[in-house]
């Protein structure tokens, strides 16, 4: 495995297999790699010749009282990760290489990333599209993956590709958990042994909201409000919100009918953890009054 730092010989070697008809999947991350990423890798190394993972801890997606200097790089563990999974370059780019002086165009999203995230992170969204709208433009793969877990950030991604024409074929992947239900995530390993078991909590309310939905309930708010007292049953919890929206659009929606996405975030102690599940329900239209009947497993797919 190659370790490539500089954007100058990361393109000079996407360029080259270009050239010869390789494809290239990417999969762009922050490290601190967990089976999340593995799975991302993996499904990427089953669809393309060659394959670039890079590792970023992207300052620009990080608010001035969030994470960064404390987000976790475990760098040699990370590039075993990639060895093991048959990664052909792992992409390690310096702050100063991505983002070198003189530095000043800025990606945004704006309607897909103003709520949720965006809302709770200003200037996050920005940080992430102007960062992998930088990477595409680096690494040039045919195929990209990125996780449901944040679906936000899918959609975001989706939308610029298209919007600028970026060629870019995005795959996104379902969310990887634990046994007990918690999405895997970087920052897990700063749960507290204490919180661990209530940092299920986010989980088991979106499985409260698609039971809700799956017996019948198809007014927004009765099912936000059962989500709601799922999360009230773990008094370490701040919801920092919890709403069933669109999956295309992310708006708020009133009625249940159809696919809806159920998402929220909340802090337990100093971590914070998202999450989301599709719901599907087919609403019989025959009879109105009729219970929807559920069709979606798992998670549900993303869009
Ligand atoms: P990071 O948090 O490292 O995640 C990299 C990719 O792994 C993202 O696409 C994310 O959705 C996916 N992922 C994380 N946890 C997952 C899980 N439990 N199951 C499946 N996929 C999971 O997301 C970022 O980095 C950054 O914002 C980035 C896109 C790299 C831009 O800086």
């Amino acid at each position: 495995m190659k370790i490539i730092r500089t954007a100058r010989s990361m393109t000079a070697w996407s360029e080259r297999l270009r050239r010869e008809g390789v494809t290239i999947g990417f999969v762009p991350t922050m490290g601190a790699l967990h089976d999340g990423h593995r799975s991302l890798i993996r499904a990427a190394r089953l669809r393309c010749d060659a394959l670039v993972v890079s590792i970023f801890v992207n300052p620009a997606q990080f608010g001035p009282s969030e994470d960064f200097s404390q987000y976790p790089r475990p760098i040699a563990r990370d590039r075993a990760l990639c060895r093991e999974e048959g990664v052909d370059v792992c992409f390690e780019p310096t702050p100063q290489a991505m983002y070198p002086e003189g530095f000043q165009t800025i990606v945004t999203v704006p309607t897909l990333a103003r709520r949720w995230e965006g809302a709770v992170r200003p200037h996050h969204f920005a940080g992430v599209a102007t960062v992998v709208a930088k990477l595409f433009g680096i690494v040039r793969p045919h195929l990209a993956l990125f996780g449901q877990k944040d679906y936000q950030q899918a959609a975001v991604v989706k939308r610029l590709v298209t919007d600028l024409n970026l060629g870019v074929t995005i795959d996104i992947r379902p969310t990887i958990r634990e046994q007990d239900g918690l999405a895997m995530s970087s920052r897990n390993r700063y749960i507290s042994p204490d919180d661990r078991q209530a940092a299920t909590i986010l989980y088991r309310a979106l499985q409260a909201g698609r039971q809700a939905i799956e017996v019948g309930k198809g007014a927004a708010s009765t099912v936000e409000r059962i989500m709601r007292q799922t999360l009230e049953e773990e008094p370490t919890a701040r919801i920092e919100y919890l709403s069933l929206c669109d999956p295309a659009s992310l708006e708020p929606l009133e009625r249940v009918d159809r696919r809806v996405l159920l998402l929220g975030a909340i802090r337990i102690g100093s971590v914070r953890l998202i999450d989301n599940v599709v719901v599907t329900a087919s609403v019989r239209t025959r009879r109105s009054r009729v219970a929807p009947v559920i069709r979606g497993r798992g998670d549900g797919n993303f869009g």
